[in-house]
């Protein structure tokens, strides 16, 4: 067990926070002044630091570059009107953490170093956390594996890092998505509901395709017989069809267990909706959409929290919504905010005080 004050703490000579406009950011690209770093050794972790922001020095053998065992995880932290700062569900984080990396086989990582790790590195960065609608600090714990050897086999080295980036939305409208029906992102018995970092590579080439047609991102569909809708992007999905809200259930073990997914139906169940964690084909949505009681689809996730998607297109059937005049994903959109600003009682203890 790593104790709490086993993690050593080495602060930045100068801050880099006033470099930075903390008004208007994009998604993932600035970095706070430190992070948070610990090594598996000897069937140990060991060496908990918090440090300056800097680079790794790596051998070009290291097997997490060649074989890809490397997970992460997505997490966000915000500041109330008081100013105290605080995260969103991390302990569900964590637990999803480690089932990624008994699926990766590597091995887990301590609760005490994950929580009081990313507690003391965001109590250190505070000042990081934006206060503006929309934008949050995103937490970026990783694992990779860091043995120099290049046979393949599970690593005997690991290393643990938390990185935090100020961040602004990371889809700021409306979407236009493409329903793959070639491309699969997960098969049952695959890795599609753990977060490896190969799942998000895999994806690229497909969602590149797309976006040359002038898409945002793609519907992924089962890859048995390319009829049952999975996700989209990087987001869990939602579809509002008569009075019911839909999304793909966890069964089959190609969907990702979101933290936001289960967030949203908790808030959809307090809306009054009725909701069907199951199957849904293509042919049902487009059904639905022709007779009027296909409502609203959306995408949920930590870092897009909840994006409205205004095209569908599958083959060459398009499908269109004029989402200003939806009721329900906007609600959702709003109570999370004002949970995690502070503004909604937060009756599901999801904030935790840093
Ligand atoms: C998240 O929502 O945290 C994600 O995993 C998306 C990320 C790949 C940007």
């Amino acid at each position: 067990m790593i104790a709490a004050m086993d993690i050593s703490i080495t602060k930045a000579e100068r801050s880099k926070l006033q470099e930075l406009n903390l008004d208007n950011l994009p998604f993932g690209r600035y970095f706070s002044d430190h992070m948070l770093e610990a090594d598996y050794e000897d069937g140990e972790w060991k060496n908990v630091e918090i440090k300056p922001y800097q680079p790794l020095l790596m051998s070009p053998s290291m097997a997490a570059l060649h074989y890809g065992q490397a997970i992460f995880e997505g997490i966000k932290a915000y500041k109330n009107s008081n100013g105290n700062a605080f995260i969103f569900r991390p302990l569900d984080n964590y637990k999803r953490f480690n089932i990624s990396a008994e699926r990766m086989q590597m091995p887990a990582v301590p609760e005490e170093l994950f929580m009081e790790g990313m507690r003391q590195l965001v109590a250190l960065d505070r000042n990081w956390i934006p206060s503006r609608e929309d934008h949050s600090l995103y937490i970026r714990p990783f694992m990779f594996s860091s043995d120099e050897v290049i046979g393949v086999r599970p690593s005997e080295t690991y290393k643990f890092m938390i990185i935090l980036s100020p961040s602004g939305p990371y889809y700021n409208m409306p979407m236009r998505i493409y329903v793959e029906e070639k491309y699969v992102r997960a098969v049952p018995g695959g890795v599609g509901y753990v977060k490896a970092a190969g799942n998000y590579g895999a994806a690229m080439f497909a969602t590149a395709a797309a976006k040359k047609l002038g898409y945002d991102q793609v519907l992924w569909m089962d890859a048995f017989e390319h009829k049952y809708v999975q996700e989209i992007g990087t987001m869990n999905v939602f579809f509002i069809i008569g009075d019911k809200a839909i999304t793909p259930d966890l069964e089959q073990g190609t969907i990702l267990d979101g933290v936001t997914r289960q967030s949203t139906i908790t808030l959809l169940k307090e809306i009054g909706l009725t909701i069907e964690e199951r199957p849904l084909s293509i042919e049902a949505i487009i059904e639905a959409y022709k007779a009027g009681t296909l409502h609203e689809v959306f995408g949920t996730g930590t870092a897009a929290t909840i994006s409205m998607i205004k095209e569908l297109r599958y083959k060459d059937y398009v499908m269109q919504f004029d989402v200003d005049s939806w009721k329900t994903a906007p609600t959702v959109k709003k109570w999370l905010a004002d949970i995690r600003e502070g503004r909604r009682e937060d009756k599901y203890n999801w904030m935790q005080k840093v």
